[in-house]
This record gives structure tokens, C-alpha cells and sequence, in this order.
């Protein structure tokens, strides 16, 4: 425990398909620094895996990170893949907040899909309900006890202190959206096997999802239509991105509709979230991951749904020294979970 800040020092940890990422940072509140970040490649098989020996080899993983990047401190908040997580909105009558949680639990059986004491459930007020006079919205989400406690347990053996638990698309935001932001937003992470979207309004995260479409998808793609091998498709598909000119459109061409997949996906949530909060206008959508580096693939969502598309910032609402700027810039559509683990009130 720090005497001066009152919070002891953690890190954010992303365990995602293809590497592992973390940040430090120390401060609190809207100003914080960067103490550290790190990443190490992984071999997708083993977050995939519930085999022993697999979740042994990413603890080992794990470990190399930590003393590469030489951590201080043991604890950690972590994330989890948004596949491993089931979110809803449910409304609730207006109760003093104790007695709100054990309604909560109470109804939580005929709002979750697994069984109450076979998961860890967690639910944020979020306010009035847009939907119901006098009852108030709450955001729930639910995670398979089995899911955290193998995570635990591979994480406590390389020595680790977890400090929290959280879904990677509700830690997310807080680093990709700029602080105090209230119109809704859109933020998907498109990583190696799936996307992640999170809308948000007045800052929160309201409706998450997982889509089972990303980076490999569309590489293969590639590769099948163009009759080529992964490899070169991969090349192809980060040099020339969704340009309509390179190559005469043949990429272009032979990814669309596995891109098409993802953006009826991104409509579809669109519409849930309209519905639901009477057509409040979207400002924008922060696209990060690893196909947030396709060429044009932000330009070809922004004429999609005509919209201002970004690329997610990391280190939006991080300080650092100016003389780290072109270092960091290059790795910031990589961190947006790792950093939002770092930002939490803890
Ligand atoms: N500049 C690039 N050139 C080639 N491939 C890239 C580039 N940037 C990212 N990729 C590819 O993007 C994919 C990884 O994306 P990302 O790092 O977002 O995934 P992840 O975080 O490991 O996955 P997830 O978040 O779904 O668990 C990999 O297939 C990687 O090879
Ligand atoms: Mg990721």
C-alpha cells in the first residue's frame, strides 16, 4: 500500500489469442502516468485450451513477461474474453442499493444462461430505465466459476495476486474514450478469432457483445478465394487492407463478405441499442485490434454506417514523456484492454 496515493500498485493483464499484454501505470483518477507496458507472442492453441500442460505453458509465457518487463508489483487486474462472458440490461424496481443486490440475485437465474452458484455474477447500476417509469437499469454479467477459477489458479501459481476480474469489453472503453464522454459510442476490437463491441452512453458500457468474426476469418478468406497460402493472404491483406485500386480490387473483393459478416453485426447492435434508447444518435466508432491496421477497413465502416470511425488511442488518457510519442502511437490500437484494466478505481 502506497502511504502517498492511498492505492497500492497494480497492472492491467490482457491474455488474448495471439500475445499477451500488460500496462502499469501510477496516478489515479484522470491523470495518470505510464509506469510500463509489455507484450509477448503467444501460441493461439493455449488460451484456446483447457488442457494442463497448455495453461502450465502460458503461465511460463506469463512469467517470461513479468521479468522482461521486470514488474514491481505482484497484483493484477484481468481480463476476460468476451466469449467467456454473458451481459444483459434488466430493469429493476428503485431499491436501497443492499437490498437492489439481493433482488438481483433473486431474479438472476431467469436472466443468466448458467446457474447462479456455477457463476461469478457481477451488475452495475446505470440509472434510470429507459424503458420502465420508477425502475432503474442494471447492466449484469456472468462468467463461468470453472472459466475463473482455472484462470486463477494458472495465475496464482506463476506468483500473481489477482486483484480483479473483469470483462475485457467493459474495461476497454475506459482507455479508448476520451474522459467525461456522454453521447453513445461505438468500440469494437476486432483480435485474431473474434470482435468485441461495446456501445456506451454518458461513459458506460451498455450493450457488449462477442462476434465470432476477426483477423484469421478474414485472412482466410483471402487465402481461399485468391487461391493463395495464409501467409501470403496475410501480407496481402495488411498491405493492401480494403482498397478498391490495389491489386485491381482482388483483396477488396475477397474479403467482403467475411468484413460483411462483422458489419451486419455492428447494425444489428445498432438497432438493439436504438430501440431501446429511442434513436440516440451514435458520435462515433473507435475500431482497434489487429484489423484496425487493414487499410481502409476504418474508412470502409465509416461510409458503411456513415459515422466517424477512429482508431483506438491506448494511451488516450495516459501521460507520458513526448520523446516515447512515435513509440507508443505505433502499438496503440494493441493496449486499449490491458490500459483499461490499468485505469481502474483500484
Ligand atoms: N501489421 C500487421 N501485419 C500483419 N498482421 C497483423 C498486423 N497487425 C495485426 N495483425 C494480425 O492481427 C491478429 C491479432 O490481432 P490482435 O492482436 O488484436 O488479437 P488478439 O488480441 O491476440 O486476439 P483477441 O483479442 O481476439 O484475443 C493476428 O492474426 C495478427 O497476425
Ligand atoms: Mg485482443
Amino acid at each position: 500500500m502506497s502511504i502517498l496515493s492511498g492505492v497500492s500498485a497494480f497492472f492491467g493483464l490482457d491474455i488474448g489469442t495471439t500475445a499477451i499484454r500488460l500496462v502499469e501505470l501510477k496516478g489515479s483518477g484522470n491523470v495518470r502516468t505510464l509506469v510500463k507496458y509489455a507484450y509477448m507472442p503467444i501460441d493461439s492453441k493455449l488460451v484456446m485450451s483447457d488442457a494442463k500442460g497448455d495453461q502450465q505453458r502460458l503461465g511460463q509465457s506469463i512469467t517470461e513477461l513479468l521479468n522482461q518487463a521486470n514488474m514491481s508489483t505482484r497484483n493484477v487486474a484481468v481480463g476476460i474474453p468476451s466469449q467467456k462472458v454473458f451481459t444483459t440490461l434488466a430493469d429493476f424496481d428503485k431499491l436501497p442499493i443492499d437490498e437492489l443486490g439481493k433482488s438481483i440475485r433473486y431474479q438472476a437465474d431467469s436472466l443468466i444462461p448458467t446457474p447462479l452458484d456455477e457463476s461469478k455474477l457481477d451488475w452495475q447500476l446505470l440509472g434510470d430505465s429507459p424503458k420502465e417509469e420508477g425502475k432503474v437499469e442494471v447492466l449484469l454479467s456472468s462468467v463461468p466459476n470453472s472459466f475463473i477459477e482455472s484462470r486463477l489458479d494458472m495465475l496464482e501459481a506463476v506468483g500473481l495476486n489477482v486483484i480483479a476480474f473483469e470483462p475485457d469489453n467493459l474495461a476497454m472503453p475506459r482507455a479508448l474514450l476520451p474522459n467525461g464522454t456522454t453521447a453513445p459510442q461505438i468500440v469494437i476490437d476486432v483480435g485474431h478469432k473474434s470482435a468485441d463491441l461495446v456501445i456506451t452512453m454518458n461513459g458506460e458500457p451498455r450493450l457488449t457483445r462477442a462476434i465470432p468474426t476477426g483477423v484469421e476469418a478474414i485472412i482466410r478468406a483471402a487465402a481461399q478465394n485468391l487461391n493463395i497460402d495464409e501467409k501470403q493472404a496475410q501480407q496481402f491483406v495488411f498491405k493492401f487492407g480494403l482498397s478498391k485500386d490495389k491489386l485491381e480490387g482482388q483483396i477488396y473483393q475477397a474479403v467482403l463478405s467475411t468484413v460483411d459478416l462483422l458489419m451486419a453485426e455492428i447494425e444489428k447492435s445498432i438497432k438493439f441499442f436504438q430501440a431501446r434508447y429511442g434513436n440516440a444518435p451514435i458520435e462515433r466508432i473507435i475500431v482497434t485490434g489487429g484489423a484496425s491496421a487493414l487499410p481502409e477497413f476504418p474508412l470502409y465502416i465509416a461510409n458503411r454506417f456513415n459515422l466517424n470511425v477512429e482508431i483506438g488511442n491506448s494511451w488516450r488518457n495516459v501521460a507520458f514523456s513526448p520523446d516515447r510519442q512515435n513509440e507508443l502511437l505505433s502499438v496503440a490500437n494493441q493496449f486499449g484492454v490491458a490500459a483499461g484494466l490499468a485505469e481502474r478505481e483500484e
